[in-house]
């Protein structure tokens, strides 16, 4: 089959693979029919993400057709549509059964070397590394499901996969994001990154009562989607300063609650911090640009809650402890429990509530992601997000 490999840094490539096999019994294979290009795989094509091999199949945002199914297998077969979890999870060890899925303990057969890093392993991800499990993704003609009686969600109405397609990953992420927020009613939240993931997180507030959504970026048409789509009030953070534009904005008080959907890849302006990352990720004494994580945690109004969907990989420095611990702050974070939200979001599309295709500017071929994903990582051509269409 076709699939999108990763080669190196700033080095992707379609490749012709061995077809996916049945590994075990609770696994399926499907024919992808869609799948998104994500900020997180930014993290890897410009080599942020560390234990990546060359030709590693990328893509955990995907949904496509039972093609085949393991014996054990029951709540999907053949021929069915379903939209496949990000996170793989067993659905019953500790953390499964608490509903906390995206800390399955079971599903990172490198669990040992995640442990080295991070004290524990969480749970195996889709082409997301070798640190997160090494299962290739799903931007293929065809994927592996691990657990799929736990993870697939069928898909029985006729919504085009469009609408869909984005309860794999970036829906939850926001969902979550904003429940992570400790929203109020009426609270001012402040979302930074107006890309598809931070698009989620404005959506979401209102779901969950925000009075008012400010949303930081320099992108003009993301901004003007945040404007639109999020009713958001926007601040540009290359024309105007952030902390200051946010405290006037809130009477000096500060936004309630501070969403950072951006994440490891921060561009900063002025802010020595933001020099500092720069050159230090250069000569990789740092794993990430934390600029955004620092700026939410000292704009955020005391005793209000910073929520980070954002990716971090390593040990970002220069963290205002101390403007987080005195000012009494709660700090929300992870990789997002997919199997939690997929249904009810599902549901909130099915009764027109929301159409998460207003993302997508660029529909491609499968043989079009390599130039897709530096379209999308330049932001070059109004690109906001990619659906990749194989086998069209
Ligand atoms: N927690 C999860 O489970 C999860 C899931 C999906 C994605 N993510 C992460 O969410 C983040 C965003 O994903 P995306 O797909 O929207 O990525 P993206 O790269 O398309 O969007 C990031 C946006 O941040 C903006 N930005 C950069 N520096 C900024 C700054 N200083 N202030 C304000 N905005 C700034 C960029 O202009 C861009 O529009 C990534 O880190 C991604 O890895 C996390
Ligand atoms: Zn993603
Ligand atoms: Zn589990």
């Amino acid at each position: 089959m076709k699939a999108l490999c990763w080669h190196g840094h700033g080095d992707v490539r379609v490749d012709t693979v061995p077809d996916p096999e049945l590994k075990s019994p609770g696994d399926v294979i499907i024919k992808v029919t869609a799948a998104g290009i994500c900020g997180s795989d930014l993290h890897l094509l410009d080599g942020y993400m560390p234990t990546m091999e060359s030709g590693d199949i990328l893509g955990h945002e995907t949904m496509g057709i039972v093609v085949d199914a393991g014996s054990e297998v029951k709540k999907v077969k053949k021929g069915d549509r379903v939209v496949i979890p990000f996170t793989i999870a067993c659905g019953s060890c500790f953390f499964c059964k608490k509903g906390l899925w995206a800390a399955c303990d079971t599903t990172n057969p490198n669990a040992a070397m995640a442990a080295k890093v991070m004290g524990h392993s969480p749970a195996g991800l889709f082409g997301y590394s070798h640190l997160t499990g090494g299962y290739p993704g799903g931007q293929a003609e065809y994927l592996r499901v691990p657990h799929a009686d736990v993870g697939c969600l069928k898909i029985e109405s006729d919504l085009p996969d469009e609408k869909v397609l984005f309860l794999s990953d970036i829906f939850p992420t926001g969902y979550m994001a904003a429940e992570n927020a400790e929203i109020e009613a009426g609270d001012t939240v402040a979302v930074w990154g107006c890309g598809p993931v931070g698009q989620f997180c404005i959506q979401s507030a209102w779901m969950f009562g925000a009075g008012r959504v400010i949303a930081i970026d320099h992108v003009a048409e993301r901004m003007a989607l945040a404007r639109t789509a999020g009713r958001a009030e926007t601040i540009d953070f290359t024309k105007q300063d952030v902390y200051e534009t946010l405290q006037e904005m809130t009477g000096g008080r500060g936004p309630d609650r501070c969403i950072d959907a951006v994440g490891a890849e921060a561009h900063g302006t002025g802010g020595i911090d933001a020099v500092i990352d720069k050159v230090k990720a250069a000569v990789s004494l740092t794993t990430d640009r934390a600029h955004v994580l620092r700026q939410a945690i000292y704009c955020c109004r005391k005793a209000g809650t910073v929520s980070v969907p954002g990716v971090y990989i390593g040990f970002p420095d220069k963290i205002p402890m101390g403007a987080f611990m005195n000012k009494g702050l709660t700090m929300k974070t992870g990789q997002t429990h997919m199997h939690r939200y997929m249904r009810p979001l599902l549901e909130r599309i099915q009764a027109g509530e929301i159409d998460p295709s207003f993302v997508i500017t660029h529909r491609l071929k499968l043989e079009q992601a390599p130039e897709g994903y530096k379209t999308f990582r330049d932001k070059k051509d109004g690109c906001i997000k990619i659906m990749l269409q194989p086998g069209t």
